[in-house]
């Protein structure tokens, strides 16, 4: 459906400012024949945005929050809203990324809000879903994804201002990932329950899949029907890894 792929790395509470030579090593890796095929995104802690914009001037790497607050501002210490991520050069941030969920008790109502708050501010948000190991075994996958979906999803959602990533709890930093069928199968009724919300725009939104995404494995899930991309957690904090996940496109 002429998605464009998108590569995002996902830093976690990861990097001091010497890891801004990370982002250098990625700019100075991709090649124009990369950036014609996909878009790349690095998503630093909050206190690297600034520097990681700068070091990716000029270049068509794009930069993200991790996470954000609904609202634009106001009296809530510790927290960054969509416009500061904005202000500083973002362009993408990550909403409801299961460690979020799992530990900073967001919900799905929260999820959505947040979205809103991306779009708000001119931000593309990656929205995260996915199963736990448990919910797995039980055979309620689709059934949680799903609802993470419908509720997730902001009415009018376009494919410029909402990215999905489907990233199975279990697969996340464990090495574990789920067969080529089974992503397709989740991907495919990620795109049919996007469909029911917000139309024939469905077909251009893009589905990320992460989870233990290496360069190794890259090629063989990116070439899954219905995924365009890949939400990088571990592997993107290796230049060369993230670099060799990107060429999984070259
Ligand atoms: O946001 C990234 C994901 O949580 C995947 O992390 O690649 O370390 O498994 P991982």
């Amino acid at each position: 459906a002429g998605r464009r792929p998108l590569v995002a790395g996902n830093w976690k509470m990861n990097g001091l400012r010497s890891s801004v030579s990370v982002v250098e090593a990625v700019r100075n890796g991709l090649t124009p024949a990369i950036h014609d095929a996909v878009d790349v995104l690095i998503c630093p802690p909050s206190t690297l945005i600034s520097s990681c914009v700068a070091a990716t001037y000029g270049s068509p790497i794009a930069i993200g929050g991790q996470n954000l607050h609904a609202k634009p501002s106001g009296a809530f210490t510790g927290s960054i809203s969509a416009e500061m991520l904005a202000d500083l050069g973002a362009s993408y941030v990550i909403v409801g990324h299961s460690e979020r969920r799992a530990y900073h008790y967001e919900t799905d109502d929260g999820v959505h809000a947040k979205a809103l708050g991306a779009r708000r501010a001119g931000l593309c948000g990656i929205i995260c879903v996915g199963e736990t190991r448990d919910e797995r075994e039980e055979g309620r996958t689709l059934d949680i994804v799903r609802a993470q979906l419908a509720i997730g999803v902001p009415k009018g959602a376009t494919a410029a201002d909402t990215v999905i990533a489907y990233e199975p709890v279990w697969a996340i930093g464990t090495g574990l990932t789920p067969t080529p069928t089974d992503v397709a199968e989740v991907h495919a009724s990620l795109r049919e329950m996007l469909g029911r919300l917000i139309g024939p725009e469905a077909e251009k939104v893009r589905i990320l899949y992460g989870g233990s995404v290496k360069p190794s494995n890259a090629r063989e899930l990116m070439a899954v029907e219905n995924v365009d991309g890949a939400l990088v957690g571990g592997a993107s904090l290796v230049a060369d890894d993230f670099l060799g996940i990107v060429n999984a496109y070259a």
